[in-house]
């Protein structure tokens, strides 16, 4: 009888990333065991003690239930955004690339291209691309280089994608090194630079004259980015054209709760050409 060999699955990961869920856990089981502790008889102890004994309880029952909350809100957004799951990630990655305005010839650039998955949507879909993945793959993440070479292997278009460490705010390429460019939920997370806006110049600066980009962030959070009429008017004076912005809550389907404020609210895509 012919063995069946399973085929391995890509690891994409997920944007809600584990350990932030683990952290949660931590935090509600700790306190919730400190809590305990707390109720152990003792020697006796003064009224003063006492009372700081009920404030710190307080404090410890408010962090269990915060934790708590925070886990089961996490948890579901986890579910949702899994690639196995609800897919919401691989459909907000489609939408990314349904709105790039390339040909697919010559050469890509994802930045912070986390576990991968972009890269490889984009290597999928356009087979005479050469695609790069940047990322500086911190701890906060489950994401390194290893699992984004594994995936790209697993999906057959290993020999097409490169993946290097790197900064978003400081890219290792000369001016209009590539052909597009895209950048997904990654430059709010960028510490190396607190002017995001900075960090959309830097990713346009490796695009060629002509060349198509799609960028999606936290694009109408005004703290972060100003106005959208003022980004628009910053993106065509660095030299992009026909810029089109949308809101992602508005645009792909999605539970109710991920397009309030902790998540999805204020996400949008900018894309056009430059
Ligand atoms: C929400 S994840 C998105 C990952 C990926 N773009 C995706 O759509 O699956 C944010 C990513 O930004 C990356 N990142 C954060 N700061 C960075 C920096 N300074 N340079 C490059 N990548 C960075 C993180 O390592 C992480 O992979």
């Amino acid at each position: 009888m012919e063995e069946k060999t399973e085929r391995p699955s890509p690891d994409y990961g997920n944007w809600v990333p584990k350990r932030l869920l683990g952290l949660c856990a931590a935090v509600f089981f700790i306190s919730a065991a400190l809590l305990a502790a707390s109720f152990l008889p003792c020697v006796r102890t003064s009224a003063a003690l006492r009372a700081a004994l009920w404030a710190l309880r307080a404090v410890l029952a408010a962090l269990c239930c915060l934790a708590a909350i925070s886990f089961k809100i996490l948890y579901r957004a986890h579910r949702d955004f899994s690639y196995s799951g609800g897919r919401l990630s691989d459909k907000i990655l489609d939408y990314v690339v349904e709105n790039l305005r390339w040909d697919g010839r010559g050469k890509i650039l994802d930045i912070g291209c986390g576990g991968g998955a972009l890269a490889v949507k984009i290597a999928k879909r356009f087979p005479e691309a050469e695609v790069t993945g940047l990322d500086y793959w911190g701890l906060k993440w489950d994401y390194c280089k290893e699992q984004c070479e594994k995936n790209a292997a697993i999906e057959g278009v290993g020999e097409r994608i490169k993946f290097i460490r790197g900064d978003a705010a400081e890219l290792p390429f000369k001016d209009g090194e590539f052909d597009a460019a895209v950048s997904n939920f990654v430059f709010h997370e960028v510490g190396s630079q607190p002017d995001k806006k900075l960090l959309v110049k830097e990713a346009l600066r490796v695009v060629k004259p002509g060349g198509g980009f799609v960028f999606h962030d936290l694009f109408y959070r005004a703290g972060t980015y100003g106005s959208t009429s003022a980004l628009e008017a910053y993106l065509l004076e660095l030299g992009a054209a026909d810029i089109r912005m949308k809101k992602t809550a508005g645009e792909i389907d999605m539970p109710e709760y991920l397009r309030g404020k902790i998540f999805l609210a204020t996400g949008g895509m900018i894309y056009g050409t430059k």
